[in-house]
């Protein structure tokens, strides 16, 4: 499995970050994965830049990642009770051109890390609407991860058994088997 990871935080010692790699290390063998590190890159949306041909490479860039990847995992922290701006400005170029769009059908998994004991559960509801507004294959259970300042040690998730249903969550990734 090819998978393509979107983090919502720009900050140096974010732990959704490091939720997105611990992630990345419950993906079967022989998957790949890739962080996008471009998100500050991208411009805030806008239909004028979106023109027919003339969208900013970046955005390209983002759009043919997405594309090129069988799941698509969005980590987003949780900023003023939503998903933060970073993650839904991604989102929204994901999300065109209308009817084209890279995320239609996507097969997608929300995570989150907050650093209040909430674990950021709006921001996941609403990164889950967001992406199946988009045209994703969302999975509607997601992973959280409260007070995640003392979450993690050398960059792992301490809680074994937050680890064991955050594998769980990435396992559902892989496409269910034909019965
Ligand atoms: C502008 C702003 C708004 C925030 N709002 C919330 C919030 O609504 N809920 C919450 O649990 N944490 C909130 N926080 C705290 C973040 O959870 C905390 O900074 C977290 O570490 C951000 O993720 P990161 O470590 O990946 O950067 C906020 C932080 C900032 C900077």
């Amino acid at each position: 499995m090819n998978v393509i990871v979107l983090v919502g935080s720009l900050r140096a010692d974010s732990t959704n970050r490091q939720l997105a790699q611990n992630a990345i290390a419950q993906l079967p063998e022989g998957s790949t994965a890739r962080v996008f590190d471009r998100v500050a890159e991208l411009p805030h949306y806008s239909e004028d830049l979106d023109a027919e041909g003339r969208a900013p490479a970046v955005a390209e860039e983002l759009r043919g990642a997405i594309a090129d990847a069988d799941a698509l995992i969005a980590v987003t922290p949780e900023y003023n009770g939503t998903l933060s701006s970073v993650m839904k400005n991604a989102i929204d170029w994901a999300s065109r051109p209308y009817g084209q769009a890279c995320v239609t059908g996507k097969r997608t998994i929300v995570l989150a890390a907050s650093g209040s004991p909430y674990a950021a559960k709006w921001a996941r509801t609403d990164a889950v609407r967001a992406l199946q507004g988009a045209g994703a294959d969302v999975v509607e259970d997601t992973f959280g991860v409260g007070t995640s300042h003392e979450a993690f040690v050398d960059g792992t998730l301490v809680d074994a058994e937050a680890l064991a249903e955050l594998r769980a969550l990435v396992g559902r990734l892989a496409p269910a088997p034909v019965a």
